[in-house]
């Protein structure tokens, strides 16, 4: 069995926005629906544990669930003040006959179903996988003075995006391992990397981009408005 986790507990501060990240309307529709929507089409997955707010559960759970038709969720639990709190909530509600775990951020709204798909696929053999995509632009490390020190081959570096899958108790013990070391981590497979496990990189789809400042949701609008002109996979109104 595979079970989803959706981090959706975050304020969204660098979007500045009045309501937060996850409850932001995209093209008349919240963030947070459309990523659930697209991951309630992916059929390898049996159900979601979504990951909200304190203030936000009961909302979620009374209506926003019901008004979208969003069957696949069968736990709204609370997140903490780190995502790697958050979805240590999350995993820790996982169903017993689960054995294996996809993490996915609630701000990657465009992630498309076949791109989910590819990605069990691969960690069925592998183990742990991450989608990556090589960078676009130069990549420089500097110092604490802003000199720079060197010039990153980019050919070697990937962005990475989520969903992430793991073998359910390899995540389980790089969370816990990762907690009692007081280790913090921005993905979930730095926290795998740690324990030396191999995790695998698979070419990740550019579209499926991360709603973090004001121009994202831009971008974002535009793409779905091509999805949508184009209607050639599963999209939203
Ligand atoms: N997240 C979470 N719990 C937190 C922090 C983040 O569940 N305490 C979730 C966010 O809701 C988001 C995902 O983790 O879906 C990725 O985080 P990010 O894009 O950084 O969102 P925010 O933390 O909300 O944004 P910001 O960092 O700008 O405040
Ligand atoms: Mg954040």
């Amino acid at each position: 069995m595979i079970q989803a986790i959706v981090p959706a507990a975050g304020k969204g501060e660098r979007l500045g926005s009045k309501v937060e990240k996850p409850y932001v309307l995209l093209a008349g529709i919240p963030l947070i629906v459309r990523t659930l929507k697209m991951l309630e089409s992916v059929r390898e997955i049996d159900s979601i544990i979504l990951v909200v707010s304190r203030k936000w559960r009961e909302k979620v759970q009374k209506k926003i669930l019901e008004r979208y038709q969003l069957k696949r969720v069968t736990a709204v639990v609370r997140g903490g003040a780190t995502r790697m709190e958050s979805v240590y909530a999350g995993l820790s509600s996982l169903d017993s006959k689960t054995r294996w775990v996809l993490v996915h951020d609630a701000a990657r709204p465009l992630v498309r179903g076949d791109e989910v798909s590819r990605l069990i696929q691969s960690a069925r053999r592998t183990g742990a996988v991450c989608p990556g995509v090589i960078p676009k632009d130069t990549i420089k490390k500097v110092d604490g003075k802003n000199w720079v020190r060197e010039t990153l081959n980019r050919q070697e570096l990937r962005v990475i995006l989520t969903p992430q899958v793991f073998r359910r108790h390899i995540l389980m013990k790089a969370y816990q391992r990762a907690f009692t070391q007081g280790y913090s981590g921005t993905d979930d497979a730095s926290l795998v990397e740690r324990m030396g496990i191999k995790v695998k990189v698979v070419e990740g789809d550019r579209e499926n981009i991360k709603i973090t400042t004001p121009e994202d949701l831009l971008l974002a609008e535009i793409i779905l408005k091509r999805r949508l002109s184009q209607a050639d996979f599963f999209v939203l109104p």
